[in-house]
């Protein structure tokens, strides 16, 4: 859709979600980076329970995440949080091509819900510099990569992705507004990056979405979506 140039001019405003916390809306396509619903409130359903707290139930005792869209870094601190509390080392690498700036990021809002040293860490996740992997604590370590998921190589230091990720945050905005982005080859690539036993998150519950994934292996589960939405999806890699 956009090229890169384009998208950088555009303009985004912030909106109150329903639970009180922001999100933004990005106007040339007319759409929020979360449901109008509660932005914390879907993360914490989509991401955290479904996906992490999903792991930690498997004895799972550090988490590899690949986010599709760093966006306005909420799964990211949420995931910190996670991170903190159950004493589970998460390696966090997240892929943007399109950066918030900083004056934006800053005046939203989520720490104001997060409480303690959230942010702190909500400012640092911002302000650290992109490309480069940096411990922020003993279990959280963050690498944001200015990329899509298309252009994204997943080598690192040498190391290839390849069968690396245990848990895959695909944020992306909805196939409505960026069909680019969920596309059968960025399915198949999150797949190949995607550990055995590993899974894929994501709200979006979209029939041909749904087909691509079973097409490529996934194994999927229709879970009930963060309210009140209906669906939403967990895939998990399974060879057989
Ligand atoms: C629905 S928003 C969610 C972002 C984020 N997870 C958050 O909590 O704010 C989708 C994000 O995906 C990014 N994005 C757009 N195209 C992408 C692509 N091809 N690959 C990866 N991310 C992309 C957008 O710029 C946007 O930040």
């Amino acid at each position: 859709m956009n090229n890169k140039k384009d998208v950088k001019k555009l303009e985004l405003s912030f909106v109150e979600s329903k639970d009180g916390s922001h999100t933004l809306l990005r106007h040339d396509i007319n759409e929020t980076y979360h449901s109008h619903n509660g932005a914390i409130q879907e993360s914490l359903w989509v991401f955290i329970d479904k996906g992490l707290n999903y792991l930690k139930e498997q004895n799972y005792t550090s988490i590899k995440i690949l986010e599709v869209g760093f966006g306005t870094g909420l799964n990211a601190v949420l995931a910190y949080q996670f991170a903190k509390k159950n004493e589970i080392k998460i390696e966090y690498i997240s892929l943007e091509p399109f950066p918030v700036p900083l004056e934006i990021t800053e005046k939203l809002n989520y720490t104001d819900f997060l409480g303690g040293e959230s942010e702190a860490i909500f400012n640092q996740l911002h302000q650290v510099s992109w490309e480069e992997k940096h411990q922020i604590s003993n279990y959280f370590s963050i690498k944001k990569v200015e990329s899509t998921l298309e252009d994204y190589k997943g080598s690192f230091e040498s190391q290839s992705k390849l069968n690396y990720f245990d848990c895959i945050f695909y944020d992306a905005f909805a196939p409505s507004k960026q069909a680019e982005v969920w596309q059968l080859s960025n399915l198949q690539k999150a797949f190949d990056f995607t550990k055995e036993n590993g899974v894929l998150v994501t709200y979006c519950a979209q029939g041909q979405f749904k087909r691509d994934l079973k097409a490529i292996g996934w194994k999927l589960e229709s879970l009930d979506g963060a309210p009140p939405k209906r669906e939403m999806i967990r895939a998990t890699k399974i060879s057989s």
